[in-house]
């Protein structure tokens, strides 16, 4: 795994940025593979301000999202449904049609499952994937012990992941949808990005650590085309 370490979240924000730019100047109709949380918001900043100033069009690209929550409504704020639309969609001109997220509100969820799966290969699978990590290893909501043949399926969140996300756990949904590790691995390049000290411990074990299913994380060592881009503080165990 390639390691790119920058002296700030700042840093690693731009060079995050710059490598979507790239992809998107590159290859206007990109499919991009989108992470929420709080590691990615100042490179959804950097990516906007560069559409105000006309260098990136938004009008061909194709996005999906990782995850969603199961049983938020979209216009909750803390769905990833809202948070996208606040941060990137709204911001930029990408089309509607063109973002896809998983519906957390579908009656049936495997169906849905299996038709966000779908439409990812119908769109002929992500070109960039854009991942953060959680402190457990979990990449999406791949929580520990993901088989590494998932595929979009429902997952029960783990209690670390609701008192993480939630102030009041109460609140917290018990479940999620997520694309699978095998959904990740064949994305054709990823972007890993990881800020602050709480990550240090997890970058180490993803990018160093022995390859198993109960540090989900650890699979990326076996893409044949990923960058890790780390904070200095995120990156002193490596
Ligand atoms: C969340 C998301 C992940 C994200 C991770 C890290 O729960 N499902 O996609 O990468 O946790 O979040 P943060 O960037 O806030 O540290």
């Amino acid at each position: 795994m390639k390691t790119i370490i920058k002296k700030n979240y700042q840093a690693v924000s731009k060079e995050a940025a710059r490598i979507i730019a790239t992809q998107i100047i590159t290859d206007p109709q990109s499919v991009l593979g989108l992470p929420t949380g709080s590691t990615p918001t100042r490179t959804y900043e950097n990516l906007v301000r560069l559409h105000k100033v006309g260098i990136l069009d938004f009008s061909q690209v194709v996005t999906f999202n990782l995850d969603e929550y199961f049983n938020l409504p979209e216009d909750h704020e803390q769905s990833f449904h809202y948070y996208m639309e606040k941060r990137l969609f709204l911001q930029v001109n990408l089309k509607e049609e063109n973002t896809y997220l998983p519906d957390g509100q579908a009656s049936n969820p495997q169906k849905e499952c299996r038709r966000y799966e779908n439409l990812i290969q119908e769109n002929g699978g992500i070109d960039l994937m854009v991942l953060g990590l959680g402190p457990n290893g979990h990449i999406g909501f791949n929580e520990p012990g993901t088989n590494w043949d998932s595929q979009t399926r429902l997952i029960k969140l783990t209690d670390e992941t609701k008192e993480r996300n939630f102030d009041d756990l109460k609140d917290a949904p018990d479940r999620a949808i997520t694309m699978g590790i095998k959904t990740i691995m064949r994305s054709r390049k990823i972007i890993l990005l990881a800020s602050g000290e709480e990550k240090a411990k997890a970058l180490e074990k993803t990018v160093h650590g022995p390859i198993a299913e109960s540090w989900p994380g650890s699979i990326l060592q076996l893409h044949p085309n990923i960058t890790a881009i780390a904070e200095q503080e995120a990156a002193s165990d490596i």
